[in-house]
């Protein structure tokens, strides 16, 4: 007998717990994740279409898919998928928005103290067969911690930072008001008063390479920049001619303009911490990110009240 449950295509890997839930009830899954090729021949059938940040949305792709209702986004982002195309096809959005808040928040904090700690180069040295004890790095408490985007992550980690003695203040051009006490400033102030910038704003195309030069020349001399939200919010170019010329004194970098990066020197420098893109790879926010799309797409289905539509405006379209 034919299966005539709506189809979801799996085009990048989420959490297999969360897609049981899904398979052993209201719908067919299928497993895409092995790229375009084992993505192309079900896209004309899906129903519903869940992506990590790996598979890029676009209109091409919403082209192939004339039955697409939903696209489930397990992670915060959206910067992959082509919104204006899904929401003139009227084609529902959803996201897990808090998902990784405390995995992301987590890593912000351990590369704060990697970095204000220079810990990377004595870990080197110890591995290999060094023992550098000389006096070295500065302690987190008393830094200034400026965060440009003021959303979940950043506040979850500035109220992580508060029992360490850190300074948090905070840049949010859509906020009017302190959501929790840190001071917001302005852009520039943030930068000139910041010993670590802290980068947590969704990209848009206002905001690609808003760390250029000019701006880290306004930071002060032995500034940190840490970027765990998006690579193109940086020009990488400007950071890495900073990091030689000492006007920054180290960066960590989760994300890249291009990943995985193909610049050696963004994996290599000695004063970049560079990690793969995996703040929210614990075990524990893909639970939670697979879980919460598997919900809502269950939710669609039965047309109940949405917690996490990104383009609310197509609900109802027909
Ligand atoms: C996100 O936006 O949720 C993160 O960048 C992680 C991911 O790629 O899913």
């Amino acid at each position: 007998m034919a299966d005539d449950r709506p189809l979801i295509v799996v085009a990048d890997g989420i959490d297999q717990g969360a897609v049981a839930a899904l398979s052993e009830g209201p719908c067919r899954v299928v497993d895409a994740t092995a790229g375009f090729d084992s993505l192309r021949p079900h896209l004309g059938s899906a129903w519903g279409l869940i992506v990590r940040s790996r598979t890029k949305v676009t209109r091409e792709i919403l082209g192939l898919a004339p039955n697409l209702k939903i696209i489930a986004r397990a992670g915060v982002g959206v910067d992959n998928i082509d919104m204006k195309a899904a929401t003139d096809r009227g084609v529902l959005v959803v996201n897990a928005p808090a998902a990784a808040t405390t995995s992301v928040a987590e890593l912000s904090i351990a590369l704060y103290i990697l970095l204000v700690r220079d810990l990377l180069g004595p870990i080197g040295a110890t591995r290999s067969g060094g023992w550098p004890r000389g006096t070295h790095g500065h302690e987190l408490a008393g830094t200034t911690v400026g965060f440009i985007g003021y959303g979940r992550i950043a506040r979850e980690i500035a109220r992580r930072l508060l029992p360490f003695g850190a300074r948090p203040i905070a840049h949010d051009p859509f906020l009017t008001s302190s959501p929790d006490g840190t001071p917001l400033v302005p852009l520039d102030e943030l930068l000139s008063t910041s010993n670590i910038v802290s980068l947590h704003a969704a990209l848009s195309e206002e905001n690609r390479h808003l760390i250029d030069a000019p701006h880290i020349a306004r930071m002060r001399r032995g500034t940190y920049v840490v970027n765990v939200a998006r690579g193109a919010l940086v020009d990488e170019t400007a950071l890495l001619a900073a990091l030689d010329s000492g006007q920054l004194a180290g960066a960590a970098l989760d994300v890249y303009e291009v990943e995985p990066p193909v610049r050696a020197e963004l994996v290599r420098h000695p004063r970049i911490i560079p990690t793969p893109h995996l703040g929210a790879s614990t075990h524990e926010a893909q639970q939670r990110a697979g879980s919460d799309v598997v919900q809502e797409l269950l939710r669609a289905l039965k047309r109940e009240p949405l917690k996490y539509p990104v383009n609310p405006e197509v609900i109802g379209r027909p």
